[in-house]
């Protein structure tokens, strides 16, 4: 026994908020073991960055599924198999499915980047700097079956460098590195209160 939360990340695409993750896994930030990175997308950066960590990959694609609850329940025995207890989203694409959020009943967390319930989905960033808005940032959540909602479990603004949606995309980047796993290290380690 390590007393390391286990936990699976998933990500659809580049994967620096995993590679800064499992940065801070090794470095004692955040007492957490990655036991497996799982992607939908097998040729997604991310699964490069998790063998140079040497850290599990899975490529799992829904469309070899007959359904999304298929899908999921070959999802779930992999977890099962290796004893995850928490599921975090970094970058994953996808609806979670009542067959998941029922066997992993809040114990899934995601991040996004915009003060939600601002600018949920798709293009957040893009979303955000098109609105004009001066202010955007980060939220750290629980998962529910809806597309970016849920409690919210923490959020960090970041202003919006006009003109200049590249720069204010890297500056939200920065936040996401940074409060992800001060977060996640709070939920799964909660300091007890003085009495
Ligand atoms: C991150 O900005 C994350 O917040 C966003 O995808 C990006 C993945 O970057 N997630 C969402 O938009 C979820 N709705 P990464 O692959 O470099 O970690």
């Amino acid at each position: 026994m390590t007393g390391k939360t286990k936990i699976a990340i998933f990500a659809s695409g580049s994967g620096s908020n995993f590679e800064a993750l499992e940065i801070a896994c090794r470095e004692g930030e955040l007492d957490a073991e990655i036991a497996l990175v799982m992607t939908d997308k097998p040729a997604s950066f991310v699964i490069e960055r998790a063998r140079q960590a040497d850290i599990r990959g899975v490529a799992l694609e829904p469309k070899a599924f007959p359904t999304k609850q298929a899908f999921e329940e070959a999802l779930l025995a992999i977890l099962r198999e290796a004893g995850v207890e928490w599921i975090v989203l970094a970058g994953y694409m996808r609806l979670i499915g009542p067959t998941m959020l029922a066997a992993y009943p809040s114990r899934i967390v995601n991040i996004h980047p915009s003060l939600l319930p601002s600018f949920p989905g798709k293009d957040a960033i893009g979303q955000a700097v098109a609105h004009g808005v001066k202010v955007t940032g980060v939220t750290v959540h629980l998962v529910d079956e809806g597309m970016d909602t849920g409690p919210i479990l923490n959020q960090a603004a970041v202003p919006v460098v006009e003109g200049d949606p590249e720069k204010t995309a890297q500056a939200i980047q920065k936040t996401e590195h940074v409060i992800y796993k001060e977060t996640l290290q709070k939920l799964f380690k909660p300091v007890p209160a003085n009495n």
